[in-house]
């Protein structure tokens, strides 16, 4: 008889992980305040300035500039930081789409450079060896569970005069020597997205210590106004990328809870890190030790091929999965994405970029063998749940020849 769940034995974890976005009575007053006041938009309430104030601060930066979603708040952070057609901008490979796809919302050219094995991040060797005389800026991505090397990419920006956006859409909470993600690069841009660590659903924000940054920034997502006292050379051309008031009383909201959250979600990717180190074929994550809090966005940690005797990847995750772990398909390689052949009628800059014939080993070791992501919701149930996902996984490595036998379906059917 089958011992693993996949082929029809005992799933080893029955009972729910917590759910997730996690809320309660202080959304309701907050959301209730703002009903009843009737100021909704983001002209006539506080509660918008409040939270860009409040959560600037708690990362560490002079100013918060709250946006519709990190997607648009990117591509005005490009265009606060100059960047606009012709110019390239290095990204991870191993990303959201959307690091790269702002690139070409700005008439720019995504330039997909390698990650670093042992975090997923942005290798800052590689985007030094993707700099050119055309590159406008640099994109590191706070990747799931770990840090981008900051004071790797600072140097680079010194050393070139190149602007750092750090992509923050998963890194809520997150410290680099005692300094809040965000706040170290020129501009930081975090999500609110449903998923996300902290959420409104849609939303984002982007944090800068720069006032002619935050001016440039305010006046992209509200119509090119300027503001009394903003001394900009000259209007921009703005979209209306603002928030609504319910957004930002959600936000407050979650704000108050973001700390426990994010020192919960640490104690037990510790825990994690501790005992599946021990498992044959797993790797934690390389925990650098300049990170001194880690936000959680995803659990993730290396699948090692060569331990599992013949079985993949995908069979690893289809029978976890059965085992009642929840338990996500994590990104492809950017640059294969049919996205940017298809876009080319519209952003003809990436015409004539060879991007099907781009191919980085790591990168793609990483996304189609290797990585292996658990959401961060399950790092806020208690000790026993996270040593569930131990034990699951133990079971699976007890059990090598009924995973080589497991059906394989694709891991992007694969849904928590
Ligand atoms: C790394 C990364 N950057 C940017 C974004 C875009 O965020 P949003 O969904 O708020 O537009 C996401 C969203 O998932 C992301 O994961």
């Amino acid at each position: 008889m089958a011992r693993l769940a996949v082929l029809g034995g005992t799933p080893l974890c029955t009972h729910p992980f917590p759910e997730w976005p996690q809320r309660g009575e202080r959304e309701v007053e907050l959301l209730s305040e703002v009903v009843r006041s009737g100021h909704y938009g983001f002209f006539s309430g506080d509660k918008q300035f409040r939270f860009q104030q409040a959560f600037a601060h708690f990362q560490g930066a002079r100013f918060g500039i709250a946006v519709s979603n990190a997607t648009v708040g990117l591509q005005v952070a490009l265009l606060a930081a100059g960047v606009g057609p012709g110019d390239e901008v290095i990204v991870p490979a191993f990303t959201w789409v959307a690091t790269a796809s702002v690139a070409l919302f700005v008439g720019a050219i995504p330039v997909f450079a390698e990650i670093d094995a042992e975090t997923f991040c942005l290798d800052p060797q590689a985007a030094e060896a993707a700099i050119t005389s055309r590159t406008g800026a640099i994109i590191p991505v706070h990747l799931y569970g770990c840090m981008a090397d900051l004071d790797a990419f600072m140097d680079l920006s010194e050393k070139y005069k190149i602007p750092i956006i750090e992509d923050c859409a998963h890194a809520h909470g997150s410290q680099w020597r005692g300094q809040g993600a965000g706040s170290m690069g020129h501009l930081g841009v975090f999500s609110f997205q449903e998923t996300k660590t902290m959420s409104s659903g849609e939303g984002g924000i982007l944090l800068t210590s720069d006032p002619t940054l935050e001016a440039l920034c305010h006046s992209f997502i509200n119509c090119g106004r300027l503001r009394p006292g903003d001394h900009l050379p000259q209007r921009v051309l703005g979209y209306n990328f603002r928030v609504t008031e319910f957004q930002a009383a959600v936000l407050l909201a979650a704000l108050e809870r973001l700390e426990d959250q994010t020192r919960k979600r640490e104690d037990h990717a510790r825990v994690l890190d501790r005992y599946l180190a021990e498992i044959e074929g797993i790797l934690p994550m390389r925990r650098d030790p300049r990170v001194t809090r880690q936000g959680f966005y995803v659990y993730t940690f290396r699948w090692e091929p060569e331990a599992w005797g013949g079985a993949t990847r995908d069979q690893f995750l289809v029978a976890l999965q059965a085992e009642g772990i929840p338990i996500n398909p994590l990104y492809t390689p950017v640059y294969r994405s049919e996205l940017f052949p298809n876009a080319s009628r519209f952003y003809p800059q990436v015409v004539g970029q060879v991007y099907a014939e781009l191919r980085l080993p790591i990168t793609e070791q990483v996304a189609e063998q290797v990585a292996v992501g658990l959401p961060h919701r399950v790092l806020l149930g208690s000790e026993q749940d996270v040593i569930a996902v131990v034990e699951a996984v133990a079971k699976l490595g007890a059990n090598i020849d009924e995973l080589r036998r497991v059906p394989v379906v694709s891991p992007s059917t694969l849904r928590d």
